[in-house]
This record gives structure tokens, C-alpha cells and sequence, in this order.
């Protein structure tokens, strides 16, 4: 009888359908106790990271951050300070002005424009990707209105924010340890990514001095902490995913210069390369990271960023399709594209609260091509999202709760707590609610309700271009920066 429902067209095996999604569900599965261990395991590796420069999978980057100062000010007092910002690293980079007042250093206006940048150029030469950015920036200032003059002589500074492994050198320069999230440049490794950067602004005769280069959780700290001295960590979840969080200098072995005055140096984490026997990852992972462009690298960010999860959502409906007739006797030829299925779509269809799931209908048909689902259909996709999204918003939380175990702030000691903010930025955070919302419970559950109070996540706007052009101005030639 199946045999035949099945010639007659849309009529899926429904067992085989379920036991994929059950196995799957159970795969994925990530009750407290394994959180428990991947936040241990987690904690295992930064002290390894820390201790040697090849210590451990998660690199644990030295940010040349000692001082996040929370004042700058402006040693010509009638001067606004004028700095800009490059962000890339994601699908997008974005360039932007800030303005900040001439007295407290307080923002007083901030522009920006954002590129998207051509698939291509993620894959070609380091010539062409600078020289693409270097012409989006020129282009940028050429079109400045009045108000924006820098005084006679003084040459427009700007910070850098290169959201990608770095081993930097010193504030303002560094190179390239490997591509992320898509990008796969073979003469950039090794590159001082600045000098890089400096002469492509050099070509477009740009003048402009690069004084800082962060990571966009580097960024995103050094922003959150301006406005706010409780915020000790910062988590990206976007295309990619990784946190900064600021340690004592006397904590990190493999730092040998100067002890910073502040006694703290900000540390890029980079956990995305996380990797621990603790992670629940089911064959899609595995085949998922087989056929990408760095294989065996990024596990952890690979089950959790934006790039991946509606990619991992297309490998389950592929087998589906191909097993157990899901949609129809065919496999749809749209579902066998990588990563046709993008996590904003996913979103949007794990959100549908229209009774009919209307959403999901919708983007099914404008993506794949696959129309007429039936509501039955529909609900197994949007719980294939949840189990996705779940799963990496879980794992994210363990993640946060490990760095708030390696600097003390996960248990409550006899009321002396202070309070503990988490930045956070990206586009899966800040568009993903119910990933936002699964991640925020998960982390309460894991620290408990006594600590809960004293924590807050707090979403940072920009944070990344933001704080790269305050680290730019706190490591001007022009401004002075201080700490209070
Ligand atoms: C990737 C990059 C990392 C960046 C993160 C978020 O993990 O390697 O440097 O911070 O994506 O953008």
C-alpha cells in the first residue's frame, strides 16, 4: 500500500520522516548536566590557551586591550573628535564616522554605510578584497559634508575591526591565523592585515592611519565597557560566533611584555573553534563540516552562527526528501543546494504563529520551490528549527556560563556580588528572538536563580564599529584617554 501512495505523489512515508526528525531531536539533545560539562570543558581550555601560544584549540588571542578607558578627551578641547570605523567580517562590512564631543567623550553623532561584499571577493585575491573596501571607505569621505574638517595637519585616524583569527603584534597591527565564516584567501595568511589595509588606502590616495585593529568582540567589549564598567565579556552571534571577555594579566602565561598598567588585557577568545567529545553533533554536522571550506575547524560555531543553522535545517529535509518522500517522490532539486536555506528564513519560519502556518507555505514556495505543504508537513519543519536552534542557543549559554566560571562570577559569595554584564551583538542575537530567549533561560538555568540577579545580558548596538572608533580614539595621536 505504501508502495503504492507513494507513486501516487505527495503521500510521504511518515514513519521514516518521523524516526529521521526523532533521531535527530535525540542527537541534539543537550540536557544541563552535558552543558555542565562543555562550560568545564571549556574552562579546561582557555586556562590551555592562556598558558601557550599553541595551548589549545581555542586560541585564547592576546588583544593588545589593557585599558578600556571610559573617558577620552581631546587635547584641543574646541575640536570634536572625529574618528572612523571599517568593520568586515561577515556577509556585510560596514563603515563608519563617529563624532565624539570634544569634552567627556561622550557620542555625539555616528554615520554609517553598509556594502555587501560580493561572494567572489570572499574567495579571490587580498588585493581585491582591501582595494573593494579601500574604495567604499574613499568613496565615504569624499562625500563628508561641511562640519567634518579635521584641523590643519592632522590626518584622519581610524579603527579596524577584522572579525577573523588574528595574532596581533601590537595594537595596531597583526596577521591573519586562518579564514572563518566563508572566506578563503590564500595570500593573506601571515599578511599584517593593517599594512594590507594601509596600502589599498594608499592607492585609492586615501591618507589615513590605522591606530587601532580589533576583533568584533574586542570591539563590542571596548564599546559596552565605555558606557558600562560591569560589562566584562562580550559575545558575537552572528555569522559567526565568539567572545571576549577581559582577564587579569597575571592570569595568562603566555603573556611576556610589559605587565599592563591596568592589570588586565582583554582576551579574544575565539571559540569558535571550540571541540569537545561533549558536543552533541549528529551526522549533518559531520557531513556539514566535511564539505566546507575549512573542515575539521569552527565546530563549535558551525552548530551554532547564523551562516550554519539553516544549512544544518537543509541537510535534515534533504534525507527527509530522499528517504522518506518528504515532500515528493522526487527530491525538490532547490533543497539539494547548500546552504539555499538561509537562518533569516529559518527564523521567519520557526516564528509562524499564524494558524496555518502561512510562513512556512510562503518560504518554502519562494525558496525551494515546493508548494501546497500541508499543515502537518509545516509543523515538522518548524519543529526541525526548533531542535536546531535550540541546540546551538544551549550551547552558546554553556559557552557564557564557562567564562563566567574562569573569572568568578558564576556562584554567589555571601552577598558581595557585583554585577556582571555580558554584551552581546549580531545578527542571530538581535533578529533570532527565540534563539535570544532560549540562550537567556539556559544561562539562568545554568548559574541559578541567587546569581541570576546580578547578571544581565545587554544587546549592543553596533557594538563592534562603535567600539573600534573609540579604541581608535583612545589610541590617538591627537586624544588623550583615561580610565576613571
Ligand atoms: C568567527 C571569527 C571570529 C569572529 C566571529 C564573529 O568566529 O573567527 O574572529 O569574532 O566569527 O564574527
Amino acid at each position: 500500500i505504501l508502495h503504492r501512495r507513494r507513486r501516487m505523489g505527495d503521500m510521504p512515508n511518515w514513519v521514516r520522516a518521523m524516526d529521521i526528525v526523532t533521531e535527530f531531536e535525540e542527537k541534539c539533545g543537550t540536557p544541563i548536566g552535558k552543558l555542565r560539562q562543555v562550560a568545564d570543558a571549556m574552562v579546561v581550555e582557555m586556562f590551555a590557551g592562556l598558558a601557550s601560544e599553541n595551548g589549545s584549540r581555542v586560541k585564547m588571542l592576546i588583544s593588545y586591550v589593557d585599558n578600556v578607558c571610559n573617558q577620552i578627551f581631546n587635547r584641543n578641547r574646541n575640536e570634536d573628535g572625529l574618528f572612523y570605523a571599517l568593520d568586515l567580517g561577515g556577509t556585510n562590512f560596514r563603515v563608519l564616522r563617529v563624532q565624539l564631543d570634544a569634552g567627556g567623550g561622550s557620542i555625539k553623532n555616528l554615520e554609517f554605510t553598509e556594502v555587501a561584499i560580493p561572494p567572489e571577493l570572499m574567495v579571490g585575491t587580498s588585493d581585491a578584497l582591501f582595494g573593494y573596501i579601500a574604495a567604499e571607505l574613499a568613496n565615504f569621505v569624499a562625500q563628508e559634508g561641511k562640519g567634518f574638517y579635521l584641523s590643519y595637519g592632522r590626518e584622519r585616524e581610524l579603527g579596524f575591526t577584522f572579525s577573523f583569527p588574528v595574532m596581533q603584534t601590537s595594537i595596531n597591527s597583526g596577521t591573519l591565523i586562518k579564514w572563518t565564516k566563508g572566506f578563503s584567501i590564500n595570500d593573506a595568511f601571515g599578511q599584517d592585515v593593517v599594512a594590507a589595509l594601509t596600502r589599498a588606502l594608499k592607492k585609492q590616495g586615501l591618507s589615513m592611519h590605522v591606530t587601532a585593529l580589533a576583533n568584533d568582540t574586542v570591539g563590542t567589549l571596548a564599546g559596552g565597557r565605555f558606557l558600562n564598567r560591569d560589562v566584562v565579556a562580550a559575545v558575537i552571534l552572528g555569522t559567526g560566533t565568539n567572545a571576549a571577555y577581559v582577564e587579569r594579566a597575571d592570569a595568562i602565561p603566555k603573556w611576556h611584555g610589559p605587565p599592563p598598567r591596568s592589570g588586565e588585557m582583554v582576551i579574544n577568545m575565539e571559540w569558535g573553534n571550540f571541540h569537545s567529545e561533549h558536543l552533541p553533533l549528529t551526522d549533518y554536522d559531520h557531513a556539514l563540516d566535511f564539505e566546507s571550506l575549512n573542515r575539521g575547524e569552527q565546530i563549535f560555531e558551525k552548530m551554532i552562527s547564523g551562516m550554519y543553522l539553516g544549512e544544518i535545517v537543509r541537510r535534515v529535509l534533504c534525507r527527509m526528501a530522499e528517504e522518506a518522500a518528504f515532500f515528493f517522490e522526487t527530491v525538490p532539486p532547490k533543497l539539494q543546494i547548500p546552504f539555499i536555506l538561509r537562518t533569516p528564513d529559518m527564523s521567519a519560519m520557526h516564528h509562524d504563529t499564524s494558524p496555518d502556518l502561512r510562513v512556512v507555505g510562503t518560504k518554502l514556495k519562494d525558496i525551494l520551490e515546493i508548494s501546497n505543504v500541508s499543515l502537518k508537513k509545516s509543523k515538522v519543519i518548524v519543529k526541525l528549527c526548533d531542535i536546531v536552534a535550540t541546540r546551538g542557543a544551549r550551547l552558546a549559554a554553556a559557552g557564557i556560563f564557562g567564562i563566567l566560571k574562569k573569572v568568578g562570577r558564576h556562584a554567589s559569595e555571601n552577598g558581595k556580588n557585583q554585577k556582571t554584564v555580558i554584551a552581546m551583538d549580531g545578527g542571530l542575537y538581535e533578529h533570532y528572538t527565540r534563539f535570544g530567549s532560549c540562550l537567556e533561560n539556559t544561562l539562568k538555568d545554568l548559574v541559578g536563580d541567587e546569581v541570576w540577579q546580578y547578571i544581565s545580558i545587554q544587546h549592543a548596538n553596533d557594538g563592534s564599529g562603535i567600539g573600534a572608533a573609540l579604541l581608535a580614539a583612545s589610541h590617538s595621536r591627537y586624544l588623550e584617554a583615561s580610565e576613571t
